[in-house]
């Protein structure tokens, strides 16, 4: 049987198939249920900035509206109340997750300008966080604010969290930057020890009747898998650190895929809202058959096989082939 053991962030994982931040998180029995559904990690929902800022937590209304819009897939979201909030019932739920199940915990923090808030990564430690995630999301709305201005903010916060804890940093990033692979590189040079590919954000809707922006989450398709492959490929071949997938990933073929474009951990947040917990485990065994047949011994040939460096035609990847591709798109390819 193939060996699908793997190292992401120093952590000797089973399997790269983990459950990513979500809403199974936030009880100790979604978390136990992951586990048992095959998750070979588990990355909590996020303590957000606002949270120890004692500002508004918008999420929160998202989280209400999610809830309510999906109906029965969705209805094993608990009620808002039962969310966690407070840092401290944050690091309370995190210590409980942390006992209650053998593969590691990753705490994940979510903010965008460096504050006191960086704090809680010691405590994150001291509660027995395998690693931190970092999530950065921040949409700018001001003409007069650069993007170098922004990228130096995210780049203060991670020297902050590097300076607080020993623990490995993961950071979760934004699927759009100028010079993603530059901002990676300074990332990694600020003290991260690897990054998430990519945050998916909550993208407001317009209610063209009652005249109102809506808060819109819908679960993911792996229509968003292959922005997520292209960036997987392009920084898995010019930039050596660790990678994980974050976005799109439904089945085993999503994974292979992903294996192959460099990603070491795979995290599966949607399939897991639609197909239950069991799909960490599904995705496990059908990878491995699919080694078994394709004569994959471990993992190791596999990452990167399809990267920018090592893929058969890396144009593909970059501006060469865009026009090219337009050019021969064919209404038949839809028909
Ligand atoms: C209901 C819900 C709650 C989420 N909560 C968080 C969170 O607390 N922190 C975070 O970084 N990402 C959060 N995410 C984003 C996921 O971790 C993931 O990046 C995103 O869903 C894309 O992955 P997927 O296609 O596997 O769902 C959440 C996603 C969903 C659907």
């Amino acid at each position: 049987m193939a060996d699908l053991s793997v190292t992401y962030l120093g952590l000797d994982l089973a399997h790269p198939f983990m459950a990513g931040a979500g809403p199974r998180g936030h009880t100790v029995g979604g978390v136990r249920e992951l586990e048992d559904g095959g998750a070979s990690a588990i990355v909590l929902h996020s303590l957000y900035e606002e949270q120890l800022t004692h500002e508004s937590l918008a999420t929160h209304e998202s989280m209400e509206h999610i809830a309510h819009s999906h109906g029965e897939a969705m209805s094993y979201l608990p009620e808002p109340e039962g969310f966690v909030l407070g840092p401290e019932e944050y690091l309370e739920h995190l210590r409980r997750c942390v006992e209650a199940v053998d593969v590691p915990v990753i705490a994940s923090l979510n903010g965008h300008e460096a504050g006191p808030w960086l704090e809680t990564a010691a405590p994150m430690e001291e509660a027995g966080a395998s690693a931190i995630e970092l999530n950065l999301f921040e949409i700018v709305t001001d003409p007069a604010v650069t993007s170098a201005q922004v990228e130096q903010k995210k780049i203060d916060i991670v020297r902050g969290i590097r300076e607080k804890t020993s623990l490995p940093v993961a950071v979760k990033l934004s699927p759009f930057y100028s010079s993603l692979p530059n901002f990676v590189a300074r990332v990694l040079d600020a003290g991260a020890t690897g990054v998430v590919l990519f945050n998916r954000f909550y993208e407001p809707d317009i209610n063209t009747e009652e005249l109102e922006i809506v808060p819109h989450l819908a679960l993911s398709s792996n229509a968003i898998l292959y922005h997520r492959l292209r960036w997987l490929s392009i920084l898995s071949g010019r930039i050596g650190c660790p990678l994980a997938i974050s976005g799109g990933v439904h089945d085993e073929h999503d994974a292979i895929k992903a294996i192959m474009a460099g990603a070491h951990a795979v995290q599966m947040v949607s399939a897991s809202l639609l197909r239950g917990p069991g799909v960490y485990g599904a995705v496990r065994d059908a990878v491995s058959d699919w080694m078994d047949e394709h004569e994959y011994e471990s993992l190791v040939p596999m990452r990167g096989s399809m990267n920018i460096e090592r893929g058969p035609d890396p144009r593909v990847l970059t501006r060469s082939q865009y026009l090219r591709t337009f050019a021969t798109w064919s209404p038949h390819q839809h028909a």
